[in-house]
């Protein structure tokens, strides 16, 4: 007799139907963004360059909504990826983490918030070092004659002070990816499972499961 067609997946002894595997998604991109060593706490970032080429790379996964199904990540307003942006706001988001063998791939529309009420709020939560990254005098990847910091050579053994970290605040962007495509793989040894969920407005509108 033929088995029917199950409606779950197991994941650590665990039965995950659709609804369950979607919150258990965003309770792992959560984790991500609070625990240091969770392999979620990273993510690569894929942007439309002005070729029309996807330009990557990785950064820390600061802060999950996952009521408002909203990533973000904190990068220096003269980057290339924030050109990008201002272009196209069009963002897809990758995690991978192998201990837990989950691939979550989500897409985006990303809002830079500069010199508004969340990037002052974040900024002052950012320790001295992490403000070093904001604090280089010419902008991101621009060529230089020698291996430069970019920032005073100085600060390669001092922390700047507040009032002098203070003065870069404006480079400072807290960008916003609000969701609206996530996709789910989980690597199994029994075979891969894949789930896709679709949102609009924050709102879940579809979901199913997918050949891996
Ligand atoms: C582990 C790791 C974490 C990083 N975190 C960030 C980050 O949170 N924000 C950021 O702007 N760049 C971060 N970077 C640097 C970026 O990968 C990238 O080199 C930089 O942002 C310039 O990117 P762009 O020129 O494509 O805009 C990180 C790099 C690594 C390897």
């Amino acid at each position: 007799m033929p088995t029917s067609p199950q409606d779950s997946i197991t994941i650590n002894d665990t039965p995950y139907n659709l609804q369950e595997l979607e919150t258990l998604a965003w309770k792992k991109l959560v984790n991500g963004s609070v625990k240091k060593k969770n392999g979620f706490r990273t993510m690569c970032v894929g942007t439309i360059n002005e070729n029309n080429t996807a330009a990557l790379r990785i950064v820390v996964n600061r802060k999950v909504d996952e009521v408002n199904k909203t990533v973000y990540f904190h990068t220096d307003n003269r980057s290339r990826k924030c050109y990008d942006l201002q272009k196209d706001n069009r963002i897809s988001l990758l995690f991978y983490d192998a201990r837990q063998r989950v691939q979550i791939v989500v897409k985006a529309h990303a809002a830079l918030h500069t010199n508004d009420a969340l990037s002052n709020d974040r900024w002052k939560a950012t320790s001295p070092q992490a403000r070093l990254g904001y604090m280089t005098l010419e902008p991101p990847n621009t060529k230089s004659n020698h291996p430069t910091l970019g920032y005073e050579e100085r600060f390669s053994t001092l922390k700047p002070t507040d009032i002098e970290s203070d003065l870069f605040q404006e480079n400072f962007t807290v960008v916003a990816c609000a969701v609206y495509e996530l996709e789910f793989l989980y690597l199994d040894f029994t075979g891969n499972r894949k789930a896709n969920f679709f949102y609009e407005n924050s709102v879940l509108q579809d979901s199913f499961w997918a050949v891996p």
